[in-house]
């Protein structure tokens, strides 16, 4: 994630997108299972000559161009902030100062090459529709407006986080065109993203059922953004952070007495523990994925599950996130190998206001270190 300067992200409510796929290998169904393709995602700074490209994973500059230009009919996309044009003579840019080489050097031209491949879009009348963070200063939401200016078929809303949870940003990136091919990864839509910093990311295509499902977490941030959020939230005693904080008032959070009904269509009665879905099986997607970028290409029927935060906006019997995580490092066999990259690994809040501590990837890496498993 490249961040913007000075604010970060909030670690109290990560609103992380994850999605969390072939888990495990199944016999093939008869009959009912969609085939798709994916391919895994990268972007790697081009001044690196140690650290190459890995053959097979595609270019996040490529992906979100294709995005753009094969598009005929709907665009939805979740942002934290925008940037795909530097900016090098505006004082108050981080890139202020660079030469025209320096900034060609650095790969810029990829971010122009994405918005205007999105720009065409909007031009031949693709419905796009843009939920955001309220952009980081000095301009990180004007690129999206630009796109909405003077287009009905363009619509742009924020979401701030901090209006229904206290702390928190829309820190999902998704990409979702025709309700088929869908990017899910860790790369702003900035410039930087594409080409100075590590980004990996996910790009389903000709896959309906994923985008389908990705669709209703965009569906229930939309509607999020037409609700009046003083009207929708309540204060909460958090059990597991021990503290008050602010949640909408559909939580698990709250006491049963005290919940309103979730505006949100699609919410499924599953019990809930401290705040968060219980879920000893969560919904899993059917769906034979081929994966042309590997040299052996399989196509391999594979259970694989989304993952979703933070619980309020879950839906059906889908995972949250924090418990994704937690499965996915438990997933692993005896004498395995865990990797996991990141870009903090803190244990606790860092943006709020009050100090949390958050164990739980800590804890679940000890529980499985018993089986002297590498990590890396
Ligand atoms: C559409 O996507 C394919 C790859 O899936 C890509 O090769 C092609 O260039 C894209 N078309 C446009 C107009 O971007
Ligand atoms: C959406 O775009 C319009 C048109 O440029 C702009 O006036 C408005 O501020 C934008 N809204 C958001 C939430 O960015
Ligand atoms: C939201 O609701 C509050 C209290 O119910 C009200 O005071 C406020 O004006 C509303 N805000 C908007 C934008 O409608």
């Amino acid at each position: 994630m490249a961040p913007p300067p000075r604010r970060r992200r909030h670690l109290l409510l990560p609103a992380l997108l994850l999605a969390v796929s072939a888990l495990w290998g199944a016999p093939p169904a008869a009959g009912a299972a969609e085939s798709c393709k994916a391919w895994l995602v990268q972007s790697i700074p081009t001044d690196m000559p140690h650290l190459r490209r890995v053959p097979g994973v595609l270019a996040t500059a490529d992906v979100l161009q294709w995005l753009s230009g094969n598009t005929t009919e709907s665009l939805d996309i979740l942002a934290q902030y925008w940037q795909f044009i530097a900016h090098p003579k505006n004082p108050k840019s981080g890139e202020y100062g660079f030469s025209e080489s320096d900034m060609a050097k650095f790969g810029a031209e990829e971010g122009r090459r994405v918005y205007n491949a999105l720009e065409k879009a909007a031009d031949r009348k693709v419905q796009i529709r843009i939920a955001q963070h309220a952009g980081f200063a000095p301009d990180f939401d004007q690129e999206s407006a630009n796109l909405a200016a003077g287009r009905p078929n363009v619509q742009n809303v924020t979401v701030l986080f901090e209006d229904w949870w206290g702390s928190g940003v829309l820190h999902a990136k998704v990409w979702i065109s025709d309700k088929k091919d869908v990017y899910i990864g860790s790369a702003n839509n900035d410039w930087k993203s594409l080409t100075q910093v590590k980004e990996l990311g996910i790009y389903f295509v000709g896959c309906p059922q994923i985008a389908k499902t990705v669709e209703v977490y965009f569906q229930n941030l939309w509607t999020l953004s037409t609700l009046n959020s003083t009207t929708y939230t309540k204060i909460a005693w958090d059990k597991k952070w021990q503290t008050f904080r602010k949640v909408p008032c559909w939580s698990h959070f709250l006491q049963p007495e005290q919940r309103c009904r979730s505006p949100l269509p699609l919410s499924v009665d599953v019990p809930y523990v401290d705040g968060y879905p219980s879920l000893a099986n969560p919904e899993l997607l059917d769906v034979l994925i081929e994966t042309p970028g590997l040299k052996r290409s399989s196509k391999e029927h594979h259970l694989s599950y989304l993952s979703f935060a933070p619980p309020e906006l879950s839906f059906d019997k889908f995972q949250a996130d924090e418990q994704g995580w937690v499965d996915t490092i438990k997933s692993v066999n005896s004498g395995g190998m865990v990797r996991i990259s990141t870009m903090d690994w803190l244990g606790q809040s860092q943006y709020a206001s009050e100090t949390v501590f958050w164990p739980s990837l800590s804890s679940a890496i000890s529980e499985i270190n018993r089986n002297n498993l590498a990590l890396s």
